[in-house]
Parts: structure tokens; C-alpha cells; sequence
């Protein structure tokens, strides 16, 4: 069966489930489910119910589809995400955006947990995304292209939309934190980067490292949908500071940064004009 056949069928199911078309999506990466409590009318969608839809074994991922509303705007919160990592294929990381843009959807919130390259980015501290460099070793446009999706070689130069991040900054302003800007850089994983890649990392440009986004970005741009991204740094990366790196640190960090994210997408929600 073909990749969009496949979308296809997960539309269906959606559809079938009388959901209004969403207008906005959010990614939710490690640790930062709460962004969900605050859709109003929630519908739950178990992913596992969702034909094709694949299902997170990230600790610290939950696997739930949520419609709702929030700030007067039809909104789909991915509580969980999969990534490249888990053995999935690229059009298996993407397949969300695909049936998402299908849907109809013109904007896309993409957070993760990040580590901070740059040691002005402190643990504990977001950031607006402002560019990112896929050293992933692959891309999730290679294979057939889908001209209903979007075009063979898309555009990539705003792949972060400068108004989203101007409406983030003043979001972040009204509710008094902090923003910072960076460059996230996207490595496979699962394993931590050595302190060599991350001196390469930060020689190349990058201000964050992570593992995951960056697929769903480049299809969310494929399909001319406009993206936030934001990033809970949430360790210095490894050999900025002599600590070991655990994924326990991880989440404890990104459940304290869950807060001010919840916050910022909430009134940037609410004031982003879409
Ligand atoms: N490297 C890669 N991914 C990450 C890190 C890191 O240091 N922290 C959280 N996600």
C-alpha cells in the first residue's frame, strides 16, 4: 500500500470520529504532555486506535491524538511524538504531519527537549527555533513526491515562520519568561552526541541539539504549513559542563519547563493571527 493511501485511511478514521478540522497542531516532546489540560471540548484519540498512526515507546511520551479548542481556534495536540530512534522510517515520523496538513491544518507548534550547546542557553530555559541544520543523514522527502503535499524541492529558507516567532517573543513578554533564539541541530540518536560532535556543533552554528523535529518540520514545510518550533533546553550538552547526560535529568528538567511552555503556546494560541 502506498505511504498516501495509508494517510488516507487515518483520515477517514478521523473524520468518521465527527471532529472539527483543526486550524493549528502542537507537538508535544518529552515531558511536556500538560499543554494538553488546557484544550477546551477535548476529543482523545488513542493513537493506537488511529489506522496507521504510530505509537511512541519513549518513556515520557504519552500516545494520545487531542481536538479541541483553545483561544477561540480549532487546535490538535499530539501528546507524543515518535522518532527516527525507535526503528521507525522517516515517512513513519511524518505520517502525523501528513494526515494533519491533510486536514488541513496552517500551523504547526513543534517543542522538544533539547541540550544546550550554547552556555548562554541555560537547563530549564526555552527557546524559539530559529533555523536548524538536519544532520540526521537522511530527510523524510526522499522517495516518490506527492504533488497534493507539496513540491519536489521545497523552499526551506523560513522553515521557522518570522512572524511565529515575533508573536512568540511578545507571548513570552505578557507572560513575563524569558525566550531565547537558536539553531537546533538534529542528530539520530538515540545515543548522546561525544563532546567532539558537540564542539563540531556548535563550529557549524548550532545552539541546541536534539534529536527529533526536524522530520516534522520539513514536511510541515512541504505542505506549506507555518512553523513555531520551541526548545526546553534541558541539560548543557555533553562536555559544555563535566556532568554525565541521563534521560531521567531530562524529564525532570522539562516537567519544570513544562509550565512556562503550557503558558506560551496558550497565549500565543490565542494572539497569533493564522
Ligand atoms: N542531546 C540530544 N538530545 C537531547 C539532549 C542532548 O543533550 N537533551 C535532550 N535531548
Amino acid at each position: 500500500m502506498y505511504h498516501w493511501d495509508k494517510v488516507e485511511e487515518a483520515l477517514r478514521y478521523i473524520g468518521k470520529r465527527g471532529c472539527a478540522s483543526p486550524e493549528i497542531a502542537v507537538i508535544l516532546g518529552s515531558g511536556l504532555g500538560r499543554v494538553a489540560d488546557v484544550l477546551e471540548r477535548p476529543e482523545i484519540i488513542p493513537y493506537e486506535e488511529i489506522p496507521y498512526w504510530p505509537r511512541s515507546t519513549a518513556p515520557g511520551h504519552e500516545g494520545k491524538l487531542i481536538l479541541g479548542s483553545m483561544g477561540g481556534k480549532r487546535v490538535a495536540v499530539m501528546q507524543g511524538r515518535v522518532h527516527y530512534y525507535e526503528g521507525y522510517t522517516m515517512a513513519e515520523v511524518t505520517f502525523p504531519i501528513r494526515v494533519l496538513g491533510s486536514l488541513g491544518i496552517k500551523a504547526l507548534v513543534a517543542t522538544n527537549a533539547s541540550g544546550a550547546v550554547n552556555p548562554d542557553i541555560r537547563p530549564g530555559s526555552v527557546a524559539a527555533i530559529v533555523d536548524h541544520i538536519n544532520f540526521m543523514g537522511t530527510n523524510p522527502l526522499i522517495g516518490v513526491n506527492n504533488d497534493k503535499w507539496g513540491e519536489r524541492f521545497p523552499d526551506m529558507s523560513a522553515a521557522y515562520d518570522g512572524e511565529f516567532i515575533r508573536a512568540a517573543e511578545k507571548a513570552a513578554a505578557a507572560e513575563g519568561l524569558e525566550l531565547k533564539k537558536g539553531v537546533y541541530m538534529a542528530f539520530s540518536g538515540p545515543s548522546f552526541e561525544t563532546p567532539a560532535e558537540i564542539r563540531m556543533a556548535r563550529a557549524m552554528g548550532a545552539d541546541l541539539v536534539g534529536m527529533s523535529t526536524v522530520p516534522e518540520v520539513t514536511a510541515a514545510n512541504h505542505m506549506g504549513i507555518r512553523v513555531l518550533g520551541l526548545s526546553c533546553a534541558s541539560n548543557y550538552a555533553a562536555g559544555i559542563t563535566s556532568e554525565k547526560l541521563t534521560h531521567r535529568e531530562v524529564l525532570e528538567v522539562m516537567s519544570r519547563c513544562g509550565e512556562s511552555v503550557a503558558a506560551l503556546i496558550e497565549r500565543f494560541i490565542d494572539e497569533v493571527r493564522l
